[in-house]
């Protein structure tokens, strides 16, 4: 029996954390459509690609061999047999994967290859990004938007990065990515049928039982 579980939410949410947890729990398979992303991103500057220049980030999203783990017990992003696991949580990538992202060939390419990931896994995942569930899979069995206040995402940011930048200059640049971030996907408001998960006031593990309650309900 098909169970997509979609998950959407901005920078900072706990999306990543509390998908992967949740598809522990159910025995499903996880799939981080965001360092998709972040290993175009790494390819492209690593081969020397002009990041303004559409076509080749394009050409660039249909050619690069990436391998992404599909379980949420191993975390690791090959490309091309390199380990980009830790190399693409950079600041540089974070700071240049909007760029890569707006650009909607390369976003056509990645979904085909989002698409093909669930299909393999005989669609029973969690499917964790900006798009899911509107674009890559509205059909999911369950869909959620993980949002959290700014105050909280901020507070997150800075504990996820080790607090080694200012937190006024990590508050720019987060604020900074998910402005650009949503020239082309909203993931700042619930569409039609995807259920609002407010993290604001929930630790983790509040945050994990409330999304199994919206898989179960
Ligand atoms: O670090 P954070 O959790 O904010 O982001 P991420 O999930 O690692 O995604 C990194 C970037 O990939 C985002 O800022 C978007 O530019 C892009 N992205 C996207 O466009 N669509 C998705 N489904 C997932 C990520």
């Amino acid at each position: 029996r098909p169970l997509v579980v979609a998950i959407d939410g901005p920078s900072g949410s706990g999306k990543s954390s509390v998908s992967k947890e949740v598809a522990r729990r159910l025995r499903l398979a996880y799939l981080d459509t965001g360092a998709m992303y972040r290993a175009l991103t790494w390819y492209c500057l690593e081969s020397g690609i002009d990041l303004s220049d559409a076509s080749a980030v394009e050409a660039a999203s249909e050619s690069f061999p990436l391998e992404v783990s599909t379980s949420p017990l191993e975390e690791f992003v090959r490309v091309g047999g390199v380990d980009v696991t830790q190399a693409i949580r950079k600041p540089s990538i974070s700071a240049a994967v909007s760029s890569v992202a707006t650009t909607l060939g390369a976003r056509t390419e990645l979904i085909r290859r989002q698409r093909e990931l669930i299909d393999q896994h005989h669609r029973r995942m969690v499917v964790e990004g900006r798009d899911i569930t509107t674009v890559v899979v509205p059909q999911a069995e369950v869909r959620m938007l993980l949002t959290a206040s700014e105050e909280a995402r901020l507070r997150r940011r800075g504990i996820q990065l080790g607090g080694s930048q200012t937190a006024e200059q990590l508050a720019a640049q987060v604020t900074q990515r998910d402005a650009k971030d949503s020239t082309v996907v909203n993931f700042t408001r619930a569409a039609d049928g995807v259920v609002t998960l407010d993290s604001s006031d929930l630790d983790f593990e509040e945050t994990v039982s409330a999304a199994l309650e919206i898989v179960d309900s």
